[in-house]
């Protein structure tokens, strides 16, 4: 496995590999955990060279955002990468000019809804970077988590609108053995808060199963998650049911795809999560 810091190095050393090669590249902030690894697993199965950036991208955080307190764990994350077969880390002190880039991205209307909504600004800083990012490593193929759904959602459209020729993989969010979604943030739970975390994605299975016992109301399916979350004394801050490619708010449930979505702090720490939501009828999950 090798390691280059600035966009020249890994510039150089992927030039003489590109030739008849594949490249799968996997975008981090570091912090690995198994979710981040079945991306990396992914990629190693999709092309014959797997690229990890690990990069926290301050574009993305906003002025009252856990950029300073983000965690940084490059020494476990190389370990962590080399023993899941990764051919080069890129790994870059800064990706923006001193003063700031002048030129980015913005992502209308997607970015306007769910996390996008209480985090304005924030969805341009990911499409500005992993644009950069895929200037940089120029992959064939690029995987992201279901876990950010919305994310995920953006950057297809990013690649379809920009005419970019990567394939956009997308993989299950991997949870803990209660069903909490793995992310970086989880550490920051206290014990209790780890407890009380888990209804998150209690919530959103009883939407889906309800939903599949044949319920169509959508504020009925919302009422039975909501209930979940204030006996955990959580507060939503968004309980959506939307369609998974525009992220339009759906009024009831029918043929077309579903798909639900959570975030809610649970004490300081936001956490989000999704789900698909099929009627007893329409199981054909979409394909993103
Ligand atoms: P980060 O939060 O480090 O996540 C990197 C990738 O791992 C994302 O595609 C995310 O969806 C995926 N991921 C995180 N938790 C997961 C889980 N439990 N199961 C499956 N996949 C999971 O997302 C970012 O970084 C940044 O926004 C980035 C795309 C790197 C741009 O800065």
């Amino acid at each position: 496995m090798r390691v280059a810091r600035t966009s020249a190095e890994i510039r150089r050393q992927l030039k003489p590999l590109r030739a008849g090669k594949t490249i799968a590249f996997v975008p981090t902030m570091g912090c690995l955990h198994e979710g981040h690894l079945s991306l990396i697993k992914k990629a190693r199965s999709a092309a014959d060279i797997v690229v990890v950036s690990i990069y926290v991208n301050p574009l993305q955080f906003g002025p009252n955002e856990d950029l300073d307190k983000y965690p940084r764990t490059y020494d476990a994350d190389s370990r962590l990468c080399a023993d899941a077969g990764v051919d080069f880390i890129f790994h870059p002190e800064t990706l923006y000019p001193a003063n700031g880039p002048k030129v980015t991205l913005k992502a209308e209307k997607l970015s306007d809804c769910l996390c996008g909504a209480s985090r304005p600004g924030h969805f341009d800083g990911v499409v500005t970077v992993v644009n950069i990012l895929f200037n940089i490593v120029q992959p064939d193929i690029a995987i992201f988590g279901e876990k950010d759904w919305q994310q995920l959602a953006i950057i297809r459209r990013m690649v379809s609108d920009l005419q970019m020729p990567i394939e956009i993989i997308g993989a299950e969010t991997v949870r803990e053995a209660d069903g909490l979604a793995k992310s970086s943030r989880n550490r920051y739970l206290s014990d209790a808060e780890r407890a009380y975390a888990v209804a998150v994605s209690q919530a959103l299975l009883a939407m889906q199963k309800l939903a599949e016992s044949g319920e169509t109301d959508i504020e009925a399916l919302k009422n039975e998650a909501n209930s979940i979350l204030l006996a955990a004394g959580i507060a939503a801050e968004y309980l959506d049911i939307r369609n998974p490619v525009s992220l339009k708010n759906k009024r009831k449930l029918n043929q077309q795809p579903a798909r639900a979505f959570i975030a809610a702090r649970v004490g300081e720490t936001r956490l989000i999560d999704n789900m698909p939501v099929l009627t007893g009828h329409a199981n054909t999950e979409e394909s993103l």
